[in-house]
């Protein structure tokens, strides 16, 4: 296996003349006047010219928009490269624009090894969000390759900024560099072709990947899951030779506040089963163990990060083919707890190995159950290719929200309409796996909310993401998120537990 090497992140000030380094980055913002050089560290004269030249040069300013020059004298660098920024108001841009144009100048800048982010960054929160894109923009997958890439990605990204000596900024850079980490670990997990990633093979690499992190695995295999009556996980997983498997990963830390439960969707493949998926673009389903991989990455980064909150995630893993074995439209599964479903749509599957998923997380009373699955065609039809929707116990929800907003994911708060659940009846079980499609990514987290557990009568608190359409990008790559897997999700998960953590 070739793999791409580790990221290091370092601060200096932003006098970067003679900083030792393959190339520096600048920003140039759009404005009605033209593009315009954000405080550079060239000298001001040559700064000035560069900016006369800016139109000539064919440059705009514009989001994506990379290019390199030659250096002069003046820089101890080589190269000197101009990232577009978009349009900003004053002089700081917004942390996105920031994460944005240092995520698209890093992916583009494959190939060198140290490059220096001298962006205005006067806080310590924009010196973070810079490291954030670089952490998030360097990223390659070769690991199916027969020979290693010409271009890497790269290995050191010094940033530059006014806030390199505050006392924060290293637990700052810290946590970018724990982030970038747990994405490219999502990235490299939904990348991997489905022969090689399957419901055993994620749990051996959970094991793998948690060793050196204070979690505990426990590994359900398909006899404990018949055992102990996880109806729908092996329902689903049934059709194909390669047996289900439910992951429970425990984070404990000796001050721990708030118990928090992850539930994550974990399809290796999904081929839609006996109601089988068109063929075009079938290969994409590779991606639908992405909520899986997002609570594995976020449970180690808050490990990692050693947050204080008490922390359960439950990775539901299943192949769902067509075999022999397969379950049929019309066949009723008995779920971990004992709700009976109707299977009306074989391809709605998702649903039903989260159902144990959230019985079993509900089991344990946390404080908070959030689910977080590819669940949904509908998603992308509601909101697009790029923002995940969110709906649940409105407290929940909100939070979710607004802990995304800080981060510089796009979530966006959905009802949960109390009609849709009447389209879920079946004339045979207490519930049909398949109602409404208008408005089906709801009908799907209505049908979730009925295996939410309680607690002395009153619902757990409760949340569901959708991330059908932000998982995976199979159009061109932008900004920090690269083509196929895109790691969506953590940084709102991880936010969310920094949340609850600071309660
Ligand atoms: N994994 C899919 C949802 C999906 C579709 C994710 C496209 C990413 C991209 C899910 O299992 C599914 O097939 N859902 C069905 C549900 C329907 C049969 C009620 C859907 O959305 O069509
Ligand atoms: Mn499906
Ligand atoms: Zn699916």
């Amino acid at each position: 296996m070739i793999n791409a090497s580790e990221l290091k992140l370092t601060a200096v000030s932003p006098d970067v003349r003679r900083v030792a380094a393959q190339a520096v980055v600048v920003a140039v913002a759009q404005s009605t006047d033209g593009p315009r050089l954000l405080g550079s560290p060239l000298p001001k004269a040559e700064a000035a010219a560069l900016q006369e030249s800016l139109v000539s040069l064919g440059i705009s300013g514009a989001p994506d928009e990379v290019v390199r020059l030659p250096a002069t004298d003046s820089l101890k660098a080589g190269v000197l490269v101009l990232s577009g920024i978009g349009r900003v108001e004053g002089d700081t841009p917004d942390p996105e624009c920031l994460r944005r144009a240092a995520g698209s100048a890093a992916r583009q800048l494959a190939g060198l090894s140290k490059v220096v982010f001298a962006f205005p960054t006067p806080t310590v929160e924009l010196a973070a969000a810079v490291a954030e894109g670089v952490a998030l923009g360097a990223y390659s997958f070769p690991n199916h390759r027969s020979k290693a890439p010409e271009k890497f990605p790269l290995t050191e990204g010094v940033i530059a900024t006014g806030a390199s000596a505050h006392k924060s900024l290293p637990a700052a850079l810290r946590r970018a560099a724990v982030i970038g980490r747990a994405v490219r670990s999502i990235r490299d997990l939904v990348n991997t072709a489905p022969n090689d990633l399957y419901p055993e093979s994620f749990a051996s690499e959970t094991r793998t990947v948690t060793k050196s992190l204070p979690l505990k695995v426990t590994v359900f295999d398909e006899k404990r899951l018949e055992k102990d009556g996880y109806g729908g996980i092996m329902g689903v997983g049934k059709g194909s030779a390669r047996p289900p498997r439910l992951v429970k990963i425990e984070y404990t830390p000796a001050k721990a506040g708030k118990h928090l439960a992850l539930v994550g969707k974990g399809i290796t493949f999904d081929t839609g089963g006996i109601s089988l998926k068109p063929p075009a673009n079938m290969h994409h389903m590779k991606s639908d163990m992405a909520g899986a991989a997002t609570v594995l990455g976020t449970i180690s980064a808050i490990a990692e990060l050693g947050l204080p909150v008490r922390t359960t995630a439950w990775l539901c893993l299943a192949e769902n083919m067509p075999g022999g074995n397969a379950a049929r439209p019309g066949d009723v599964f008995t779920m971990f707890g004992g709700k009976t479903v109707e299977i009306l749509n074989t391809d709605a599957e998702g649903r039903l190995v989260m159902a144990d998923g959230l019985v079993a997380a509900s089991a344990e009373k946390p404080d908070v159950v959030i689910d977080i699955a590819t669940l949904t065609g509908a998603q992308m039809v509601a909101l697009g290719r790029r923002t995940s929707g969110v709906m649940g116990d409105n407290g929940i929800r909100d939070a979710l929200v607004s802990a995304a907003e800080a981060t510089g994911e796009s979530v966006w708060g959905m009802p949960l309409p109390e009609e849709l659940r009447s389209s879920l009846d079946s004339t045979v079980a207490d519930l049909a796996n398949a109602g409404d499609r208008n408005g089906g990514m709801m009908t799907a987290a209505v049908f979730l909310e009925e295996f939410v557990g309680e607690v002395d009568g009153k619902k757990i608190p409760w949340a569901h993401i959708d991330i059908a359409g932000p998982a995976f990008n199979d159009v061109a790559p932008y900004g920090y998120v690269p083509k196929n897997g895109t790691g969506a999700g953590l940084r709102t998960l991880l936010a969310y537990a920094e949340q609850l953590a600071a309660q």
